[in-house]
């Protein structure tokens, strides 16, 4: 199931959580209800989150066995800490405040100035050095990580993907994919520790 010839890189998964995530920021509008706000803004949190663990335990330690002076990689973990305060206080802000939509907004000039070094120098650079088996490799294990990491909170995933991208037609798609998504990593995670 989980077979690396068959897994899709490490730099392909990365692309596409950069894409989820930036996709949900646009659906944040202030023409959306609080609830929706809520729901979107979790679901980035959440998003997040897992990413930026499966690239800190994952990918950042490839790269760094390339290249460890690496100026984008050196200022990356520093950049997920500051992503992840402004999370903090994103979780306990009352999406009816204006506050709210301020903290989405920073945090989504953070990501998009970090995805951007990521993808045109990290990305890039994983691609240039590694051979394509390696890259398949490091996917296995981000899919492995990523499943322990989603099952607790899949059904939350889920609600807030559906709540957040209701009223939407064109992402409405991307996101019911990836509310069936989550509930298939929940289901696939139990079976995670016969996964080797
Ligand atoms: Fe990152
Ligand atoms: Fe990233």
């Amino acid at each position: 199931m989980l077979s690396a010839k068959l897994s899709p890189t490490v730099t392909d998964m990365i692309r596409f959580d950069h894409s989820h995530v930036l996709l949900t920021f646009h659906q944040y509008t202030l023409d959306k209800s609080p609830k929706v706000r809520k729901a979107l803004a979790d679901t980035i949190c959440n998003a997040l989150e897992i990413h930026a663990t499966l690239e800190e335990e994952i990918f950042y330690p490839a790269i760094r066995l390339l290249n460890g002076e690496e100026p984008v990689i050196q200022k990356s973990v520093p950049e997920h800490d500051e992503m992840r305060s402004i999370i903090a206080e994103l979780r306990m802000t009352d999406p009816k405040e204006v506050r709210h939509q301020e903290l989405v907004m920073e945090l989504m000039r953070d990501v998009i100035h970090h995805v951007a070094d990521e993808e045109t120098v990290l990305l890039a650079e994983a691609e240039r050095m590694m051979d394509k088996s390696r890259l398949r490799e490091l996917g296995t294990q981000m899919t492995k990580r990523r499943m322990q990491l989603v099952a607790p909170k899949a059904g939350r995933i889920a609600a807030d993907t559906i709540v957040g991208f209701s009223g939407s037609t064109v992402a409405m798609v991307a996101g019911v994919a990836t509310a069936i998504c989550a509930v298939r990593h929940f289901t696939k995670a139990k079976h995670a520790a016969h996964v080797h």
